[in-house]
């Protein structure tokens, strides 16, 4: 994903959607079309989304920019809320809207609007330029805990595509990767929309790791059969506890992990940590369309009329979880005292 241009630029974005078929820039050049490539996943994984908002605040002022405070600031809110609305569970979207809406009131008054813009825009720049600072630390701490000839299981995509670059649980594996570490990755195919197959698989073929891709539901053979060492994904939301929303199936994986005594290690930044949630079970759940299930790329694949759940997350407990591997450093064992001080930035590691 890339800013173009000065305060009245656009965003160009890579539509995922596509991939890995075609690959193709998308441009954004009002908040509707922001909007819309974040609820239909053109941009997709929790830091891009927020990335993603960040910039779409700014381009959702750009027609103000010459107006007064009032009229400006009530478009920030009005801007910030609609994209809000776009999905509810990754809360880096959350946390980077605040922090725009913050970065914009502390400069009330001080500045005229343009300059306020400006400001807004380099604040942007500077949470996309943090995200991938972050995702290389958390990198350098993952790929401590695996071993030269591993097996790793991942699901969905936590990779480039899903942060400003590197990603998070791909990030352990690159660095891995470049520190001689020879992996070999399993890859869930992560039903219903694919992420794993059309994403993960094809960042890790464009890197030249070795990967295999399976069906979700081919984890317990492929744990049983003693092909995978360690798991490790990315992450939406962590609770103050530790527990942590992640793309549909990644509980199912993290209970089997634990029933092979296979270590269960999650990879996010801190802005993921949402620590106003005691548990998980305050996490909200985005329900999608049927339709992702009924007629999935194209072709029916369920009667007409069949009654469809389709949650696409799920909360894994904080006990299922070995570590999480965050950019200050790695929390283990996962508990609320070592969560707190690992977001507050009072830890030793
Ligand atoms: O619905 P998606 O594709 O946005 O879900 C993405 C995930 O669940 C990722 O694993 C998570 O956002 C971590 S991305 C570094």
């Amino acid at each position: 994903m890339r800013w173009c241009g000065a305060t009245d630029g656009f965003l160009a974005l890579i539509d995922q959607t596509l991939l890995p078929v075609e690959f193709c820039e998308i441009e954004c050049h009002d908040v509707a079309a922001v909007w819309e490539a974040i609820k239909m996943l053109r941009v997709r994984g929790a830091p891009a989304i927020g990335i993603a908002a960040a910039y779409g605040v700014c381009i959702g002022l750009q027609d103000v920019a010459q107006d007064g405070d009032e009229v400006f600031f009530a478009k920030l809110d009005e801007v910030s809320d609609y994209l809000a609305g776009s999905r509810p569970t990754a809360v880096n979207l959350f946390w980077a809207l605040d922090r725009m809406r913050a970065c914009g009131q502390s400069l009330r008054g001080e500045l005229p609007s343009e300059q306020i813009l400006e400001r807004l825009l380099q604040e942007a720049q500077a949470i996309h330029a943090e995200d991938r600072a972050m995702c290389h630390a958390i990198g350098r701490h993952g790929a401590d805990l695996l071993r030269d000839g591993q097996g790793v299981l991942t699901h969905c995509n936590a990779g480039g595509l899903a942060t400003a670059e590197y990603g998070t649980a791909l990030s352990v594996f690159f660095t891995a990767q470049d520190l001689g570490k020879q992996l070999h990755i399993y890859v869930d195919e992560t039903r219903p929309l694919l992420q794993g197959a059309r994403l993960t698989a094809w960042e890790l073929s464009q890197r030249g790791i070795d990967a295999t891709l399976i069906c979700d539901s081919m984890a317990a053979q492929v744990m049983r059969e003693g092909r995978v060492q360690a798991v490790i994904t990315g992450a939406d939301r962590i609770a103050a506890n530790g527990d942590t929303a992640n793309k549909i199936g990644t509980y199912s994986i993290a209970v089997l992990a634990r029933a092979h005594q296979i270590p269960f290690f999650v990879a996010a930044p801190t802005n993921t940590f949402d620590l106003s949630l005691e548990s998980g079970d305050g996490i909200p759940i985005e329900e999608r369309r049927p339709e992702e299930i009924t007629h999935g790329f194209g072709r029916q694949t369920a009667p007409d009329q069949v009654a469809v759940y389709n949650p696409a997350f799920d909360v894994t407990p904080a006990e299922y979880i070995d570590a999480i591997i965050t950019e200050r450093g790695v929390i283990k064992p996962v508990t609320p005292a070592a969560v707190a001080s690992m977001v507050a930035g009072d830890h030793s590691g």
